[in-house]
């Protein structure tokens, strides 16, 4: 039987996605030690993992050389594609704000400035508010955007709420909860039912019983 391909995401849920893997008994020490590599076969379960950055979880499981992908659902909802989303894995809890500086002017009628690495996000966002606005697309230190009198404010992820707080930017609204997801390839759930169900069910379960603190 071929191994189960999953694609993860580099960086700020890699660690949490790996305790979660190892909790229900997925043994990830080679991704704990992993140095430069990328590609990694489980010498110990029918699994073998790629480490790539969130939107590239997407491309790869939509392009089906991925079975599975663990990703945010700010990626998700920013991107949306071809995939059945079938477990919130709730890690890597953050969300959506608009933030800026203190001075910004929520009710004035100027059309704002917004820089945002989630430029569909945000479009949507100020949409069904009624509000036209600009978007200027940033790839990273969104929150400097706003200091530097590039943009009115910001949309971008908050999490522990320290960058903001660093550069001296507020949250001004909080748009939606985000959270890490499980996706699947549509036709490798279909061809691996079994496996791909059988790591649903397992990682399911242990979800509840952290919830109902067992
Ligand atoms: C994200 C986000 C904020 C920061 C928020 O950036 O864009 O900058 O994390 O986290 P906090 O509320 O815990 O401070 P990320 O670290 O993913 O890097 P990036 O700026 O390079 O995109």
């Amino acid at each position: 039987m071929p191994k189960l391909k999953i694609a993860l995401t580099k960086g700020r849920i890699e660690q949490k996605t790996i305790d979660l893997l190892e909790e229900i008994g997925i043994n990830c020490d080679f991704l704990r030690h992993k140095k430069r590599k990328l590609v990694f076969e489980s010498p110990y379960d029918d699994y073998e993992f790629i480490l790539v950055k969130a939107v590239d979880v997407l491309t790869y499981v939509q392009q089906g050389v991925a079975d599975i992908g663990i990703v945010g659902s700010d990626v998700l909802y920013e991107d949306e594609n071809e995939h059945y989303e079938m477990l919130d894995l709730e890690i890597g809890k953050c969300q959506f704000c608009v933030a800026s500086t203190p001075s910004y002017e929520t009710t004035d009628y100027r059309r704002k400035i917004i820089a945002t690495k989630y430029p569909n996000t945000a479009a949507r966002y100020f949409q069904e508010k009624g509000e036209d606005i600009e978007i200027i697309k940033i790839e990273g230190s969104v929150e400097i955007a706003p200091l530097l009198g590039l943009a009115d404010a910001i949309v971008d992820i908050v999490e522990t709420g320290d960058t903001l707080r660093e550069n001296g930017l507020i949250i001004f609204e909080e748009m939606m909860p985000i959270s890490t997801r499980l996706i699947v390839n549509r036709v490798s759930l279909k061809r691996n039912k079994q496996a791909v169900c059988q790591l649903v069910d397992q990682l399911e379960a242990h979800i509840q019983q952290k919830k109902v603190g067992v």
